[in-house]
């Protein structure tokens, strides 16, 4: 079985997005594949109760307990590693995870590691993308599924959707409207990638 493990830091709903397509669409018996654990890095994060209603692995490090990057990494790596099983390839999907990785981290799980990011980059990489977005009088927004790399929101891109910007929009609301289409290609980019896999 390859096993699936998706980081998350609050709500989840991408998260959740996932976990659904993944029963609807019968990943177990189309890829072998199933949504392992769920992990946050922050203990109040409100996807946690979702993921453990599913029967699913959930599970809580905090980021705050650890002295370092380093050796929050190295224990969050120890956790993952645990569905790591011999000769079935682990993917590891971040959801909403508001952490920077260490590099070594990154190189350990390169080529299995995903993440969504709120814009269409190369533009606008970091923080605050919809504000940025409306700062610059983009008329297009969206999102962007992509291989990570140690450069922050970097990496090989997956998809993108495109949502229109409109008058009046404020960053909340421009939000929402991206929000709507990541619940729609981060499945189908995972879906794509375990055809493969
Ligand atoms: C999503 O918009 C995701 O793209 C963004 O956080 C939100 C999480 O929502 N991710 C980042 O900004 C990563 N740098 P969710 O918890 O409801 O999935």
């Amino acid at each position: 079985m390859k096993n699936i493990v998706i980081l998350i830091s609050g709500t989840g709903s991408n998260m959740a997005a996932i976990v659904k397509a993944a029963q609807r669409d019968a990943w177990q018996e189309k890829f072998d594949a199933r949504v392992a654990a769920v992990i946050s890095n922050r203990p109040d994060a409100k996807g946690l109760a979702f993921a453990a209603g599913q029967g699913i692995d959930s599970a809580v490090l905090d980021h705050k307990a650890f002295a370092s990057r380093d050796a929050f990494d190295a224990a969050l790596s120890e956790l993952i590693d645990r569905y790591d099983e011999p000769a079935q390839p682990l993917l590891l999907v971040l959801a909403g995870f508001m952490r920077i990785l260490t590099p070594g981290f990154v190189s350990h799980y390169e080529g299995r590691l995903l993440n969504i990011h709120p814009s269409l980059l190369p533009a606008f990489p970091g923080l605050h993308t919809h504000q940025r977005a409306l700062d610059a009088g983009c008329k297009v927004a969206g999102a962007t599924v992509h291989q990570v790399t140690a450069v922050l929101d970097h990496g090989a891109i997956l998809a993108q959707a495109v949502v229109p910007v409109l008058p009046g929009d404020t960053a909340d609301i421009l939000a929402a409207r991206v929000l709507t289409q990541e619940h729609l290609i981060y499945p189908q980019a995972i879906s794509d990638v375990l055809q493969h896999f």
